[in-house]
């Protein structure tokens, strides 16, 4: 469906730079964005420092922390969310069914939880949804399912004026139930796709699942729909979900981290006992050398590392939108994939849904940067050689492909470059094919190169290929069909 809340500027795959326009907040929020999460009673930092000094223009608090506490409940209700926290910005609410999961029960109904938050003044509610947990039954999944869908409907019903609402996407580790998940929750007329019940998942370092399960959640959600991945505060994950198509984060980790004493960095976490030098310049590591902060006291030690770990965190969005405005969103992703081999996972389970990436890419972009072997999974590699299904060539023709110069004793010589493979020499200043590759290509190159002739070949049974390579490896010749002359420019 089309909505008028949320508009996409710029996009890099499933990436996506956009603008969401909270109403009732008067402000709009550009995507990539991070959501500090407020716990009211606690404020490891205060909210009225988060938007000028980390600039914050979204926090998400727990509506059921109000709605459950006597005292909070009364001074929210008269003085409004944005008094209480001291907070001008939009702020997002949550339900409860954070408690609904950790503690197995709450005393809520939506249509109760929905108008509360209205009523103190949230500016993105959030109807009480089930958190069906990884791997339990399909039944379970499929049971606790409906009923979140059916309070997505009844949320539909509520009067919750300007308020956007939230339609959380569930279905544990089905792939299936969260793409149905998705278009039940597209189809209905609520504002933002939070992608639930994911921390479990980044908790067990299980990011190749959370990878299968936003892009199950994203075949059936909408291209414009904004989608929140709720629970995932990591910096260290950011780039690979804002690849799979995420605009939304929330945050906890930084003030939970930090009561351990843990610093965050994109490239995992490390215990302040641990460090003997921060790499890092944001205010806190620019005042404090790591001995020096273990010196400072409990509670305010505690809330300069939150800090630290809100700079990071904020550092890693920004870094996110400049790549996917430059084009280069899946380098970085690759770059991040080497922080931690569950990283990893997440990045080939990426490139597995290639072809979903590349239903979305922009043909045109900076220029490729091989970077690793998962570089020749990329979706502009897929691209390439589905095109390559559709170049035919004359019947009876004699064709060179060739990592070498062009030769006269064929009728059409082409180039060929892993990991795309051939190509036409008038291709070679177009995207991708302009891409810088190392010298010292690694066998995955070879072998998608390889994949490439051989596609070539197979659509075009009566033209005699020759392939002329540098020093390709067995495993990848081995992918070359045997009809195809094969000569070893290196053996020359
Ligand atoms: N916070 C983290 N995960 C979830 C979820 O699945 N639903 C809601 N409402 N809040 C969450
Ligand atoms: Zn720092």
């Amino acid at each position: 469906m089309t909505r008028e809340t949320f508009e996409i500027r710029d996009q890099d795959g499933l990436g996506r730079i956009g603008e969401l326009s909270v109403p009732r907040a008067g402000v709009t929020v550009e995507t990539p964005a991070l959501l500090p999460v407020i716990n009211p009673h606690v404020r490891t930092v205060e909210p009225s420092r988060l938007r000028s000094e980390f600039g914050a223009d979204i926090l998400i608090t727990n509506s059921y922390s109000f709605y459950g506490s006597d005292e909070y409940r009364d001074d929210a209700l008269e003085d409004g969310l944005h008094d209480v926290l001291g907070f001008d910005g939009a702020i997002m609410t949550d339900s409860g069914s954070f408690q609904l999961a950790e503690y197995g029960e709450i005393d809520v109904t939506t249509p109760e939880i929905l108008a509360f938050q209205r009523d103190i003044g949230s500016d993105i509610g959030t109807p009480v949804d089930i958190p069906t947990p990884p791997d339990v039954a399909r039944e379970r999944a499929e049971e606790e399912l409906r009923t979140t869908q059916e309070r997505l409907e009844v949320a539909e019903g509520v009067d919750v004026g300007e308020m956007l609402v939230n339609a959380p996407v569930q279905g544990s580790t089905y792939p299936d139930l969260r793409e149905r998940a998705g278009r039940h929750a597209d189809a209905t007329d609520l504002d933002v796709f939070p992608v639930g019940a994911v921390v479990p998942l980044m908790n067990d370092y299980r990011y190749g699942d959370m990878v299968d399960v936003v892009a199950g959640a994203k075949r059936g959600l909408g291209r414009d729909a904004p989608v929140h991945l709720f629970g995932a505060g990591h910096p260290m994950m950011f780039a690979l979900a804002v690849a799979m198509g995420c605009d939304l984060f929330d945050s906890a980790a930084y003030a939970l981290y930090a009561r351990d004493d843990r610093y965050l960095t994109v490239r995992g976490t490390e215990h302040l006992d641990d460090l003997d030098y921060f790499p890092c310049s944001c205010p806190v590591c620019a005042d404090y050398a790591p001995a020096e902060l273990r010196n400072v006291g409990g509670r305010a030690r505690e809330e300069l590392l939150a800090e630290h770990n809100l700079h990071v965190t904020f550092e890693e969005i920004r870094t996110i939108k400049q790549a996917l405005r430059a084009g280069n969103l899946l380098e970085l992703v690759e770059t991040r994939a080497r922080a931690h081999p569950a990283m990893l996972d997440g990045y080939r389970a990426l490139t597995d849904h290639a072809d979903q990436l590349e239903r979305e890419d922009s043909v045109s972009k900076g220029a490729f940067f091989y970077l690793s072997g998962e570089s020749a999974r990329r979706p502009e590699v897929v691209r390439h050689h589905e095109r390559l299904e559709r170049l035919s060539l004359d019947p009876g023709e004699r064709v060179l492909l060739t990592e070498g110069g062009p030769s006269d004793n064929f009728d059409a010589s082409w180039r060929v470059v892993p990991p795309f493979g051939p190509f036409p020499r008038h291709l070679s200043e177009s995207y991708p094919l302009t891409a810088e590759v190392p010298d010292r290509m690694d066998a995955e190159g070879y072998r998608a190169a390889a994949e490439g002739v051989a596609r070539l070949a197979d659509v075009n049974p009566d033209v005699a290929f020759t392939l002329a390579h540098r020093g390709w490896p067995e495993s990848a010749l081995n992918l070359v069909p045997e009809r195809v002359d094969v000569v070893d420019l290196n053996g020359e």
